[in-house]
């Protein structure tokens, strides 16, 4: 059986470490396209869900809307919260679960979670709760890393070098597939709109890629910490190797499209 208090614990430890704002700039692309696609305009409630450091909620707040930030993390609570001050934004943060969020039904006019409820380990649990807090009729918005695009390929790559997840713990990539989508929203929402979206690394080399996961997406921290000097560079092999799959650029640079799925939902009334 899988330990729920202690896998929460592990998760808010690993994404306590590491540099995260450098990784969220990089990400903000994906942010934009979930505020875009449920419309989020002024004058709306707005929940981002697993928010880290605030793109997603920064973004809809310079949209006029009137935002909650929350994370599962209180490391990230406190990045994003020093975030939306420094950027004279109004966003309430708060600590939270994506499994169990402190908020009343239907309180939300949209709630938004980029590349952080797919982390959660119960997807059935986060869909509910993620529906539950929006009003019928609005919108639900997620972008989640695809199994079979880059990041997804990093994710099992790294994965082979960690402690094996609980065996009945789904995998947060799955997330990232549409028929799965579809299933765990199915009697939530009316409609569902799925796409296939891409995040751009563009790095030096594949040294500079390598040294920047490892030192601000916290999980690959953590697993930098574990790993002895000859597992390290095992793992920096396999991942140049990796990257040269994915690599557009021919200069010994990096150039690469990493897919996920954006996902706009709307509640049935
Ligand atoms: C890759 S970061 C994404 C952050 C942000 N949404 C962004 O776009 O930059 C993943 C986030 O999910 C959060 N997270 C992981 N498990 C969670 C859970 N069960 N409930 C809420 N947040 C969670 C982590 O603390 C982390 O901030």
């Amino acid at each position: 059986m899988t330990d729920l208090g202690e896998i929460k614990d592990g998760a808010r430890g690993m994404w306590s470490r590491g540099d995260y704002g450098r990784l969220a700039e990089r990400l903000e692309s994906a942010a934009r396209e979930v505020v875009d696609g449920c419309a989020i305009s002024a004058g709306q409630e707005v929940l981002d869900v697993a928010a880290g450091n605030g793109n997603a909620a920064v973004l809809a707040a310079r949209e006029g809307a009137a935002v909650v930030a929350s994370d599962l993390t209180p490391a990230m609570v406190e990045l994003g919260r020093a975030r939306t001050e420094s950027e004279g934004l109004e966003v309430e943060w708060a600590v939270a679960d994506a499994e169990e969020l402190p908020f009343e039904d239907e309180r939300f006019d949209c709630v938004t979670s980029v590349f952080g409820a797919m982390f959660a380990p119960r997807p059935d649990v986060v869909a509910r709760e993620l529906f539950r807090v929006v009003r019928p009729g609005n919108t639900v918005g997620m972008a989640n890393w695809t199994p079979n695009g880059f990041n997804g390929r990093f994710f099992e790559l790294a994965n082979g070098y960690a402690p094996p997840p609980p065996e009945d713990m789904p995998r947060p990539l799955d997330w990232g597939r549409e028929e799965i989508v579809r299933e765990r929203f199915a009697g939530l929402a009316g409609s569902i709109l799925v796409e296939s979206r891409f995040v751009h690394w563009s790095f030096a080399d594949a040294d500079a890629s390598f040294r920047f996961f490892g030192e601000t997406a916290g999980p690959s921290v953590t697993l930098m910490g574990m790993l002895d000097d000859e597992a390290r560079s095992r793992l920096r092999e396999e991942f140049a190797s990796l990257l040269d799959s994915w690599n557009k650029a021919t200069d010994g640079s990096v150039e690469i499209d990493a897919e996920y799925l954006l996902v706009v939902a709307r509640r049935r009334g």
